[in-house]
């Protein structure tokens, strides 16, 4: 039996400080690693910052820093924060870095060569904040303003030569996967979305940009940069060393058992990845779960909505491990789910203090009093099935793994 395990965050932009989104994707991550090593699995598990685009461009211009510099800087703060969530992960890797820039050309040329990109003209709407194209029916206005019925965010016009991946040719290819392995997309409701969003048919895709420069650039045509998405994606196998497919990181970890994100990315991952995949014919990763958002109120809390959570802040308040618990706790896997300071010192007094330190209080005080004697037998009460009830949720994160 295969007992190597690769899982990956999603790589963050590192176009502002993290937050606790992004705590709560790399601590659920670090969950599972922990589980799979202690399963018995050589567990590789990767994260790290996706730096190239016109958003980070545009942030490091609003700093009027040169967008390398920023991103050396807040990259780091990525980095740290891993060390400060005691993640367990095994690489962090940077967009920016030559392994990575390497191996994206590579996959470029080879997708050149099977003919499966071509140059044309791009007309239609993006989202600089998704780094998104959206089709015409997927914007509308609101107060004078156009934006994405997908992610509400907003959307400009850009016209400008660009080269187009062949996506449309994968439609069905896609759809034939998606049905022979009825688990890749997960939680189902996702996947029904994914399945929804493919039948309503697959047009090319723009993958280049040429009216900026930050980014990776085409090999052919130094005029334009390679779209961010194909570039970020492509980290989960640069950080196994491809094109080396001979290395000995690829072929123990590659195809990925499970690309963990949030469902705000999961076209990127369910659709154009693995048709990039195929398309370069690399085998396709096993398992995408897209789980749900952290709200603020009734919002997704996020940068551009100035409604965070600080990670830091909190774990320097309140520790580490309750804020772990209580992110597992709170937000039932694969919903969203509605985060307070005032509920998590409810959790830390009620869960952590009371229920937990008590059971152990009592079990450990009952233990040294009976030390001389057998094996001490301890009931249960109704606290500790509290304790034990809310174990159960971290029980549900773990039975979606094979
Ligand atoms: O999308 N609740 O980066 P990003 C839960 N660079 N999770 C959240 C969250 C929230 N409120 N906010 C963010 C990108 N996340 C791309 C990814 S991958 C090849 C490239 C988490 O900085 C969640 O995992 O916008 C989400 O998918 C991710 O952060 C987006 O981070
Ligand atoms: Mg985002």
């Amino acid at each position: 039996m295969d007992k190597n395990f690769f899982i990956t965050t999603p790589i963050y932009y590192p176009s502002g400080n993290p937050h606790m989104g992004h705590a709560y994707s790399s601590i659920i991550a670090d969950v599972i690693a922990r589980f799979k090593r202690l399963d018995g699995y050589n567990v590789e598990f990767l994260t790290g910052t996706d730096e190239h685009g016109l958003k980070i461009q545009r942030a490091a211009e609003e700093k009027g820093l040169d967008p390398k510099k920023f991103c050396d800087e807040l990259s780091k703060t990525f980095r740290n924060l891993s060390k400060t969530l005691n993640l367990s992960n095994t690489d962090f890797i940077r967009t920016t870095e030559d392994r990575h820039i390497k191996s994206v050309q590579n996959l470029w040329k080879i997708l050149e060569k099977k003919n499966q990109i071509y140059l044309s003209k791009y007309s239609g709407w993006y989202s600089v904040s998704d780094e998104a194209f959206y089709s015409e029916d997927e914007i509308k206005e609101e107060n004078g303003v156009n934006i994405s019925t997908i992610s509400g965010s907003k959307v400009e016009w850009v016209e400008e030569e660009s080269y187009f991946f062949k996506l449309s040719e994968w439609e069905n290819k896609l759809l034939k996967f998606y049905e022979e392995n009825p688990k890749f997309i997960l939680p189902d409701t996702r996947r029904n979305e994914v399945l929804s969003f493919v039948k309503s048919g697959l047009k090319d895709l723009s993958v280049s940009r040429k009216s900026f420069s930050w980014g990776i650039k085409v090999p052919s045509n130094k005029d334009h940069v390679i779209y961010v998405w194909l570039d970020a994606l492509t980290n989960y196998i640069s950080a196994l060393n491809y094109p080396n497919t001979e290395d000995k990181l690829y072929k123990s970890y590659w195809p990925a058992n499970l690309h963990l994100i949030g469902k705000d990315i999961l076209r990127f991952h369910a659709v154009y990845w693995p048709a990039f995949l195929m398309a370069a014919n690399i085998p396709l990763p096993k398992r995408v779960y897209g789980h749900g958002w952290i709200l603020s109120g009734d919002e997704k809390m996020s940068k551009s909505k100035g409604n965070i959570l600080d990670p830091l802040e909190i774990i320097d308040k309140y520790g580490l491990d309750p804020l772990r618990y209580y992110l597992l706790k709170e937000v039932s896997f694969g919903n969203d789910g509605n985060i307070s300071k005032d509920k998590l010192e409810n959790c830390i007094n009620s869960d952590l203090a009371n229920n937990y330190g008590n059971l152990c209080q009592r079990i450990l005080s009952f233990a040294e009093k009976n030390c001389s004697s057998e094996v001490p037998i301890h009931e249960f009460n109704n606290d500790d099935l509290t304790i034990l009830n809310s174990m159960n949720d971290l029980n549900k994160i773990r039975s979606f793994i094979d």
